[in-house]
C-alpha cells in the first residue's frame, strides 16, 4: 500500500479524483494527510473522506525557507511514500525538494516544457495554440522543469475561456494521476529512474 500525502492551495478537484479512486479496495494507495498552505477549500474533503489535514500558512512564516521547514517537517509525520503537490501554489524550497525527491509529483495544466509557471492555462490561450495539455511531474529544484512521469495533449476549441479549457485539461489530469499512482504502487513505474538530482 502506497501512502500519500497531497499538498492542494485550491479547490482540490484532482485531489477528490485520487480519494475517490483509493475507496476502492483494490487501489494500492491511500491518502494518509491532506496538507495546504492556505485555507484552501479542498481541505474540506478531509472532513468529507475522513482523513487528517495540515495548514501551513505561508504569511505566517518569516522566511520561504522557515515556512518549508515548517511544511516538510508536518508532510515529515506521516511517513508517506509519495508527496503530491496538486493545485499546490508555492514554490517549495530547495532542501524541502531535495527531502523529497523524487518521491514528489507536481500535476501541471500544460504540456511541459511548454507553459510553465502558475498561469499554464492562461498562457496557452493567450498563445493561441491549437492544443496545450496535461503533464505530471517528478519535481526538482527548476520550476516545472522535472522529469515527465505522464502527459497527453488536450485540444483548445474555438471560444474556450480559461475555466472551460482547464476544465478540460483537468479531466486528463485526474486520469494521469490516478492512472500514475497505481503504475508507481504496483512498481510499474520507478520513480527513482526518474530523478535528476
Ligand atoms: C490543476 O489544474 C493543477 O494542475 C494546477 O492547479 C489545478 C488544481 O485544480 N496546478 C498548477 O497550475 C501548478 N502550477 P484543483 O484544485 O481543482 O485540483
Amino acid at each position: 500500500m502506497l501512502n500519500l500525502v497531497v499538498l492542494i492551495s485550491g479547490a482540490g478537484s484532482n485531489l477528490r479524483s485520487l480519494l475517490e479512486a483509493c475507496r476502492d479496495a483494490e487501489y494500492p494507495a491511500r491518502v494518509v494527510a491532506i496538507g495546504a498552505d492556505r485555507d484552501a477549500d479542498g481541505l474540506e474533503l478531509g472532513e468529507e473522506y475522513g482523513i487528517s489535514t495540515f495548514t501551513v500558512p505561508f504569511t505566517s512564516h518569516p522566511s520561504r525557507e522557515a515556512w518549508g521547514d515548517e511544511l516538510l517537517a508536518q508532510i515529515q509525520l506521516w511517513d508517506a511514500d509519495l508527496v503530491v503537490l496538486s493545485g499546490f501554489m508555492r514554490l517549495l524550497p530547495p532542501r524541502v525538494v531535495a527531502a523529497l525527491t523524487p518521491n514528489l509529483l507536481n500535476t501541471h495544466p500544460a504540456y511541459l516544457p511548454e507553459f510553465p509557471g502558475a498561469h499554464g492555462v492562461r498562457d496557452a490561450l493567450a498563445a493561441g495554440v491549437a492544443e496545450t495539455g496535461a503533464s505530471l511531474i517528478v519535481v526538482d529544484t527548476g520550476v516545472d522543469d522535472g522529469p515527465v512521469i505522464a502527459q497527453e495533449r488536450v485540444p483548445v476549441l474555438p471560444g474556450d475561456t480559461q475555466a472551460s479549457l482547464h476544465e478540460r485539461i483537468k479531466i486528463v489530469e485526474r486520469r494521469l494521476l490516478v492512472q500514475a499512482v497505481l503504475d508507481i504502487a504496483n512498481g510499474h513505474v520507478d520513480l527513482k529512474e526518474h530523478s535528476h538530482i
